[in-house]
């Protein structure tokens, strides 16, 4: 199974130049993160993903931790793209389907994007439940 050029280029520079390329971490008890972590069962590979968002509730940072194969860590490098200066509403319109499409996945490496997606979707629930404990803790008067 041949990776396309945008995976192994992705991967490459990631590998070479992780901090530029968003690894790393965000303190998870920071108000402004949200933080989602998953795990592939049929391969048994890890992904933690966060966002950092602004006062308007506008993604301006994603950071990932992935131990897994170069399709997944291509997948969270192609996520942490398309998340940035994005709200929440929007970065729930972007599906692992579309990651899949442009890093060309083939059937055997779908559920690498698939677990990207996960660590996106857990991500914006641990938002929402800052955001509704906020609210909680802070009634409108
Ligand atoms: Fe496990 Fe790709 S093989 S995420």
């Amino acid at each position: 199974m041949a990776y396309s050029k945008e995976v192994v280029e992705r991967f490459e520079n990631v590998l070479k130049n992780p901090d530029k390329h968003s690894v790393g971490r965000y303190d998870p008890n920071a108000p402004n993160v949200a933080t989602g972590m998953v795990g592939a069962p049929s391969c048994g590979d890890v992904m933690k993903l966060q966002l950092r968002l602004n006062d308007d509730g506008v993604i301006n940072g994603v950071k990932f931790k992935t131990y897994g194969c170069g399709s997944a860590i291509a997948s969270s490098s192609m996520f942490v793209d398309m998340l940035q200066g994005k709200t929440i509403e929007e970065a729930k319109q972007i599906k692992d389907k579309d990651i899949a499409a442009v890093l060309e996945l083939p059937p055997i490496k779908l559920h690498c994007s698939v677990l990207a997606e996960e660590g996106i979707r857990k991500a914006i629930e641990n938002w929402e439940e800052k955001e509704a404990r906020r609210k909680h803790n802070n009634p409108p008067e």
